[in-house]
């Protein structure tokens, strides 16, 4: 297979229109088969229920050249799951896990000329996504309902790749106590903008969020979870009903135990306790683990100890460790890596 003719090792975190992607509809009370298409764009009524009232959840995921040279994806089971999660929440029909998988796999297949070699520093980023689609205009759940998956290559999330990030605590809430904070919608995202683009004007890579009842305790970035690592190297990660359940940090909380041996809490970390961190990432499927070298909050400044070089020694070993496991250095857990070919 003769791959495209991409400048991989200098790709961002962008779209590329790839060749195929996966449309199924649901007319009916039922999901249709499904079928690659070449066609990229969608018309939809005006009236459509995803244009007035944002009813759309999506998933992102990657699929990797290994060292041996095959394709796969990680863990796509959990992100079958969680869009199962997030379309319930919005009332919208699931899609069943198995079809969701099968979709992947047909899509990276069809689209293999653009999977990024190994050692490129690229990976295929996967977008899976529904929305409501018939005219919906009293407020209520669409019944027609569209499921597409398409791909594109990419590089790193956060420009600079591993280079450590500035982030502030930010005045706005990502999500509201007892809201979709723990789902992946699209109007959590659009509800950041704001925050994320006067973020960027203000020279700052992220925002942190606190839990918007008390806005004492860390929650999570825009598009990452946080991982945090005490002096005495213990991993410490936020848990909470409203930030989103990342996969990544389910899985390098598995790493950090099994594979180095590491203690992890998955706690409440209040945000007074995070200039006593040695190091702190972000991690994601986009992000990896970015490492934090700052966070500002209101002018005070805490820099972690962990530095503005490069990513602290504990974070490292997890993103080695992780990326190893992805790329087939490193032997996965049973089930963690779906072979496409
Ligand atoms: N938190 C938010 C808000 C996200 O958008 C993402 C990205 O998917 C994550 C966390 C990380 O989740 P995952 O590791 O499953 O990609
Ligand atoms: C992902 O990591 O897959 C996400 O969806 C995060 C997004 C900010 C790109």
């Amino acid at each position: 297979m003769e791959k495209k003719n991409i400048d991989w090792s200098n790709l961002g975190f962008g779209y590329v229109q790839t060749d195929y992607r996966y449309v199924s509809n649901f007319t009916g009370g039922a999901w249709d088969e499904g079928v690659l298409t070449e066609d990229a764009n969608i018309v939809l009524n005006e009236c459509a229920g995803v244009l007035q009232y944002a009813q759309t959840v999506f998933e992102g995921l990657k699929a990797y050249t290994t060292e041996d040279g095959h394709i796969v994806t990680f863990r796509p089971d959990l992100n079958a799951e969680r869009m199962m999660a997030s379309a319930a929440r919005l009332e919208m029909p699931v899609f069943p896990k198995e079809r969701f998988i099968d979709a992947v796999t047909q899509v990276v297949a069809a689209n293999e000329a653009y999977v990024p070699p190994y050692g490129s520093g690229a990976t295929l980023y996967l977008r899976p996504y529904m929305f409501g689609m018939n005219s919906v205009i009293g407020v209520k759940p669409a019944d027609d309902y569209q499921f597409r998956l398409f791909c594109t290559p990419v590089g790193p999330y956060f420009k600079g790749g591993a280079k450590p990030l500035t982030i502030r605590v930010s005045d706005f809430d990502r999500a509201a106590p007892n809201g979709t904070g723990d789902i992946k919608a699209g109007l959590n995202y659009a509800m950041s903008l704001h925050a994320i683009v006067t973020a960027h004007e203000e020279g700052y890579d992220e925002n942190m969020y606190l839990d918007p009842k008390t806005r004492t305790k860390v929650e999570e970035t825009g598009g990452a979870n946080f991982l945090f690592v005490t002096r005495d190297n213990k991993v410490v990660t936020p848990k909470s009903g409203s930030i989103l359940p990342s996969i990544t940090r389910r899985s390098l909380v598995h790493v950090a135990q099994e594979y180095l041996g590491l203690e992890v809490e998955e706690r409440e970390v209040l945000f007074e306790e995070v200039k006593d961190f040695a190091e702190c990432g972000l991690c994601g499927t986009a992000a990896v683990i970015s490492p934090v070298g700052k966070i500002v909050d209101h002018g005070k400044e805490i820099c972690l100890p962990s530095g503005m070089t490069e990513m602290g020694p504990v974070t490292r070993k997890l993103y080695e460790t992780l990326t190893g496991i992805q790329m087939g250095r490193i032997p996965a857990p049973e089930g963690w890596i779906h072979v496409i070919k």
